[in-house]
């Protein structure tokens, strides 16, 4: 079954905990981080503090942090220590790769590395075997409730089959416009991780979004 990580980035910011805490028991199996500088990406999100916050309400969560930051490096530690579970950076920010994943696997924390749309899926191979994840973003980094971009399909069938050729499994997520028609064609590609943000704090009933993203 494809696990579920619910981006935070859709919540309602004054009932954060609340929020959480009601698509968790929908059915999410994580919640996803999402962390913007204004630099790397067009806007500003949250940080540190509010991962430190919301780890302090909701201890038995999971935090798959997204850092959509041009530095990464700097900042591995802060999110480590305030309970990140994974680590995911990108490929385009301003680090040298293998540093920032030798940094999160430091700081206790599985290493993620990320594509933007623009970049091409074997860009990542070379850092394969190193990575406990792998994040194909099918939008542009930056806001929630944009439209998926097809292309990331392929994307992921091309890192499936990579990874299978090199005896490795990383785990394979995708975010960005992802719903209850998108997922399942990720899933399909080979996505074991769906990560939604409008479409699940969004939905009527969450636990049917949750639903119809899991099973797919
Ligand atoms: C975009 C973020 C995503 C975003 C997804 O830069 O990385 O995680 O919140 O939002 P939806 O699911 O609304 O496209
Ligand atoms: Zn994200």
């Amino acid at each position: 079954m494809t696990q579920l990580s619910a981006s935070i980035l859709a919540a309602d910011f004054a009932r954060l905990e609340e929020d959480c805490r009601r698509v968790l028991a929908a059915g999410a199996d994580m919640l996803h981080f999402d962390v913007m500088d204004g630099h790397f990406v067009p806007n500003i999100s949250f940080g540190v503090p509010v991962l430190k916050s919301l780890r302090a309400a909701l201890p038995g969560a999971f935090y798959d942090v997204h850092l959509m930051i041009s530095r990464p490096l700097q900042y591995v530690e802060a999110f480590a220590e305030a309970g990140a579970g994974i680590i995911t950076f990108h490929l385009e920010s301003e680090d040298d790769p293998v540093e920032v994943i030798d940094a999160i696997h430091a700081a206790g924390c599985k290493a993620g590395l990320s594509i933007k749309p623009g970049t091409p899926a074997g860009a990542v191979l070379p850092y394969l075997s190193r990575l406990e994840l792998v994040l194909v973003m099918s939008v542009e980094p930056g806001f929630g409730g944009q439209k998926f971009m097809p292309p990331a399909l392929d994307k992921l069938a091309f890192l499936r089959e990579a990874c299978a050729g090199r005896g490795l499994a990383p785990l394979l997520e995708v975010d960005g416009g992802v719903d209850a028609v998108t997922g399942p064609q990720c899933a399909r590609a080979g996505a074991d991780l769906l990560v939604a943000g409008s479409y699940l704090f969004g939905a009527k009933d969450a636990a049917a979004a949750a639903r119809a993203l899991k099973q797919a």
